[in-house]
């Protein structure tokens, strides 16, 4: 563990710029005692109403909170969320100067409904398609007018504003500035992310790229070997309560989960791409990032609300 606390000492201000689409989770919570008299439906009486980044927002707030330096591109609308969503982000000291407004399209949001402890609903306002050249062109502007970069993330959940046309771009710029590039996939883009430096599937994302089973350990091994293969890039698979594998230069390495209270695993997989590339910037192998990410994800997974894993909390961790 000590050649891991040492390079999350090296995250300090390393800058990572997360390119994707930014949402905002908005949480609705109350309680149900009456069926309504207008249709066969529970009434909430709201109690509580939180707001919360998502996506690309959410991925930015973890690197920030690991020590490191978060530059946030991609799109929101002009619209009440958008003020919403910028006022958390500055709460969080996360600029959104280079966030650009696309009136056509509206701020993603999702909303869900809890009562009685579980989720009665959940409300989307989304429009998918993709974003116009000229916010292409701007993006990769934006990225170009940064501070020098230590790695770039593509956090993609397939609303639109990751094109074959942008992904294209920074493959290529990143290979020319010999730049990590980091995709947390969606299997419909798995073309567009050929000779990336590593994508993060999940075991279902895993699956559906791949087009086999990945329920055990073989398995996981035959598909990551497979799309490691056809996208010449190195993978970390994350499999949920079973941890994560690895898919380098070296023999393909199982990680079992670091966690041992599981109360909230939404968002970890965002918890796994930040650590992995500030560590990947501080100079760590792929396996080192790797066993720092399970741990940082292992953390994610026992907390309540929050989101984030701070530097601190993943160092206590390390020490123990
Ligand atoms: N149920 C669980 N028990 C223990 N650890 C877990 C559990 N779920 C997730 N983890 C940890 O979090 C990591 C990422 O989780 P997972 O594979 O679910 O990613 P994901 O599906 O991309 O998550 P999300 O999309 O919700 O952010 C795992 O590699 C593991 O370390
Ligand atoms: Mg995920």
């Amino acid at each position: 563990m000590n050649e891991l606390l040492e390079i999350l000492e090296k995250f300090s201000h390393k800058k990572i710029a997360i390119i994707g689409d930014i949402i905002l989770d908005k949480y609705i919570y109350g309680e149900v005692d009456r069926i309504s008299p207008e249709a066969p439906v529970p009434i909430v009486k709201v109690t509580r109403e939180k707001y919360v980044p998502g996506g690309a927002a959410n991925v930015a707030l973890n690197i920030n909170a690991l020590g490191g330096q978060a530059y946030l591109l991609g799109t929101v609308g002009e619209d009440v969320h958008k003020k919403i969503l910028f006022d958390i982000l500055t709460e969080n000291n996360l600029s959104s100067s280079h966030i650009l407004t696309d009136p056509q399209k509206g701020t993603t949001q999702k909303t869900r409904v809890i009562a009685l402890n579980q989720q009665l609903l959940r409300i989307d306002h989304e429009d998918t398609s993709y974003l116009e050249s000229h916010f292409e062109k701007q993006i990769l502007a934006n990225i170009t007018s940064l501070p020098e970069l230590d790695a770039i993330i593509i956090s993609d959940y397939a609303k639109g504003t990751i094109t074959q046309q942008l992904m294209q771009k920074l493959t290529t710029y990143c290979q020319q500035k010999e730049l990590p590039l980091l995709v947390d996939p969606k299997p419909k883009h798995m073309r567009w992310y050929q000779n990336v430096f590593l994508i993060t599937p999940n075991r279902k994302e895993a699956s559906q790229m791949s087009h086999l089973e990945l329920a055990n350990k073989q398995q996981i091994e035959t598909a990551g070997l497979k799309l490691q293969q056809e996208l010449n890039t190195r993978l970390i698979i994350t499999t949920g309560k079973d941890g994560m594998s690895v898919f380098g230069e070296n023999h393909p390495l199982h990680i079992p989960t670091a966690a041992r209270e599981v109360y909230d695993v939404s968002g970890a997989g965002d918890t796994v791409v930040a650590t992995v590339a500030l560590a990947i910037s501080a100079g760590a192998s792929l396996e080192e990032a790797a066993l720092l990410a399970n741990q940082a994800a292992g953390i994610k997974v026992g907390k309540l609300g929050t989101a984030s894993v701070s530097k601190q909390e993943l160092a206590e961790k390390l020490g123990e």
